[in-house]
């Protein structure tokens, strides 16, 4: 077998291959980690052939769907699950085959209805059912602490105490434990009485993720995430540095149109000087009578760069073909004591 952890801050993936035939499934892939999982799964010789999400992850985003519209390839996920783009839906006690390999379904419902564990040879995939040195939380979206209980002493806990444990999360840098050890050290599987377990989950009063309505949004929709449109629109459009765009500016460039696509009142209370105001939401609606020609080289400007990232794009799609971005915004631009010049755009 073939396997690679790769960990996003706190959430681990895991990419599982079979070395005869050449071919792996992902699990609980991250949307910032794409590149990082093609790039391993070549350097491996594997193609993956699924994208596996062990649950409907409330707390980072998914890159299942990403990777399914990519590589051409099936989602997988219990048959609980609500998201629409699943095209492999599981049930308890089923495999999925990847080439030598099986992955064995157990459907474990607690931190969430769809929730369910991979077994492979010796290693468990838990998704955050059980994690090292705890469980899930239930106190999410479809959580279940009686059915967490139920999942645990009745199925993982259940298994060979050597078999080795991989969780969706661990964010104190472990990368893996046994059943075993967790039965020994893990400090929530201590109350083994189920109305003990139950009432102490019940009472964790944990906080709520950071992105939770994002990245339930858009592991439930497939739909994108804020970082992944400007990363689309980034990969897009060329960048211009602020130096470069100063030295321009100074040499009185007249090849250059400095687009300003923030609001009226930010743009008088400091632009670049010389720069058009152009808001971006009204950028396709007036874009013919602000910007006439479109051969011009236009570069996009707001306050932190990712606005104009986005309106250069546009700009491109619309067929303004020198459109560019500024590398930083505004901000930048007057931290770097670059001149500004204030008040309304001159006629
Ligand atoms: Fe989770």
């Amino acid at each position: 077998m073939i396997f690679e952890q790769i960990a996003t801050e706190g959430c681990q993936s895991y990419l599982v291959g079979c070395e005869e035939t050449g071919v792996a499934a992902l699990i609980d892939p991250e949307i910032r980690q794409l590149d990082h999982y093609l790039g391993t799964a070549a350097r491996h010789g594997l193609r993956i052939r699924y994208a596996i999400d062990t649950h409907t992850h409330a707390d980072h985003f998914s890159a299942a769907a990403q990777l399914a519209r990519q590589l051409n390839i099936p989602v997988a996920m219990h048959r609980a699950s609500r998201v629409p783009f699943v095209t492999l839906a599981l049930g308890d006690g089923e495999m999925i085959v990847v080439g030598n390999l099986r992955l064995q379904v157990l459907h474990t419902p607690g931190h969430t209805a769809d929730s369910m564990c991979l077994l492979v040879e010796d290693r468990l995939f838990t998704g955050d059912t059980l994690l090292i040195g705890g469980t899930g939380r239930t106190d999410l979206p479809t959580g279940d602490a009686e059915a967490l209980y139920d999942s645990l002493y009745n199925r993982v806990l259940r298994l060979d105490p050597a078999t080795k444990v991989f969780p969706a999360h661990d964010y104190k840098g472990r990368s893996r434990s046994t059943i075993g050890q967790e039965l020994k050290d893990n400090p929530r599987l201590q109350a083994r009485d189920r109305a003990a377990f139950v009432e102490m989950m019940h009472n964790l009063n944990l906080t709520m993720p950071t992105h939770i309505t994002e990245a339930l949004r858009i592991n439930l929709s497939g739909g994108k995430s804020v970082a992944q449109l400007l990363a689309e629109a980034a990969a897009t459009v060329p960048f211009m540095s602020l130096a470069e765009l100063k030295a321009r500016i100074e040499r009185a460039d007249d090849d250059l149109i400095v687009l300003d696509v923030r609001e009226r009142d930010a743009y008088e209370a400091g632009h670049i000087p010389g720069a058009q105001l152009l808001p971006r939401g009204q950028l396709e609606l007036r874009v013919n009578d602000a910007l006439p020609d479109p051969t011009r080289r236009i570069l996009a400007c707001c306050d932190f760069g990712r606005i104009s990232t986005l309106a250069a794009a546009t700009l491109r799609q619309m067929g303004f073909q020198r459109a560019v971005a500024l590398d930083g915004g505004m901000k930048a631009w007057r931290e770097a004591g670059y001149p500004i010049e204030r008040g309304a755009q001159s006629a």
